[in-house]
């Protein structure tokens, strides 16, 4: 199945597409964002991804807008490096998996698929499969806690602890089978759903890459400059929600990690467009069911500068005792 672009009228509204202006769409991905935000003004787009699989899609956009359109295969979180100094008027991100990914089995993103259980969006670093069969019960547990919010985290890890010990895990359909023998299948989503999710956003530091992002919008973005995100989880749209709120001075002390007497005087680096966030309605969740999740929140950069990064406000997103993806890889080599 083609990606049908998610919340895409949302998305220019509040992204405004003006003629000579650049745009930064940070995941590219089947193009559906960038071509309306091309198609909607006379304006430039700079384009990423991580997934080398985009590329055929890159293609028939550089045919189609060769003046004005340009793909850079990376990180979002490296979008300040891909844009080399130049001041944007707005970055768009659309976070997630593309329909594209979930649907080749073997990229092993989806448990309805037969496929090596890998999960890599960029095709690079450990995949799914060296996660559940090289961490520690303990690790498995807390990643499939905070990640999927999984409330059975300690069953699932069980029975894969016990399922590894006998032969290693290695497709998605043996994956899916052990949860289903851990879960029963009686809820209405499929007993790998959370799983699943969490081993995908461990595997690709979607939560890390996140933050990341929203710290670099900010800094290449020129005043007035917009940044919409769209999510799909609450996990991202939390994160998401509490820096606009942060840095639109709405939160008092700047941080709830900060003593209350540390009260922050750094001008607001945003405006908040809708306080709640926008999310699809009845038409779009009728006709595209990914929709149904979906959270659009977005924010006008104001002239202020960037705030200075404040690791505590990262805390909450990576794990404690967990291994980093770089000690995972070690581990499996
Ligand atoms: C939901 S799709 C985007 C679809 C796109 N808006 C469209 O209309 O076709 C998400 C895309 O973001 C890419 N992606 C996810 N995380 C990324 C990251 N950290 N850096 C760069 N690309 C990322 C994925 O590879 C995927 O292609």
């Amino acid at each position: 199945m083609s990606h049908i672009p998610v919340l895409i009228n949302e998305v220019l509204n509040a992204l405004s597409p003006t003629d000579a202006q650049t745009y930064l769409d940070g995941t590219f991905g089947a193009g559906g964002y960038t071509k309306s935000i091309l198609k909607a003004a006379n304006c430039n787009v700079i384009a990423l991804d991580r997934d080398p699989n985009v590329l055929p899609h890159v293609e028939k956009m550089r045919a189609d807008f060769p003046e004005r359109f340009k793909f850079v295969q990376t990180e979002f979180s490296n979008m300040e490096d891909a844009v080399s100094g130049q001041k944007i008027d707005g970055v768009v991100l659309d976070i997630g998996v593309s329909s594209m990914q979930l649907d080749q089995g073997e990229r092993g993103f989806s448990f309805m698929r037969e496929g090596p259980l890998d999960m890599r969006m960029s095709g690079a670093g450990p995949s799914a499969a060296d996660v559940v069969n090289h961490l520690e019960h303990s690790a498995l547990i807390e990643i499939f806690k905070v990640y999927g919010e999984e409330r059975r985290a300690r069953r699932c890890a069980d029975f894969i602890v016990r399922a590894r010990d006998i032969a290693p895990i290695i497709t998605t359909n043996a994956l899916a089978g052990i949860l289903s023998s851990a879960l029963g299948s009686g809820g209405k989503k499929h007993p790998a759903t959370r799983v699943f999710q969490a081993l995908r956003i461990y595997i690709n530091d979607e939560l890390g890459e996140l933050y990341r992002a929203l710290l670099a919008a900010e800094r290449i973005l020129a005043p007035d400059g917009r940044l919409v995100v769209v999510t799909f989880h609450s996990l991202e749209d939390r994160i998401v929600k509490s820096f606009f709120r942060t840095r639109a001075g709405e939160i008092v002390g700047g941080s709830r990690h900060l003593p209350p007497q540390e009260v922050n005087t750094t001008p607001p680096s945003f405006h908040l467009r809708k306080r709640s966030g926008v999310a699809a309605g009845k038409t779009e969740q009728s006709e595209n069911p990914r929709s149904r999740s979906a959270r659009l929140r977005s924010g006008l950069r104001t002239h202020a500068r960037s705030w200075p990064l404040d690791d505590r406000q990262g805390e909450g997103i990576f794990l404690k005792n967990v291994p980093s993806l770089e000690m995972l890889e070690r581990m499996c080599a």
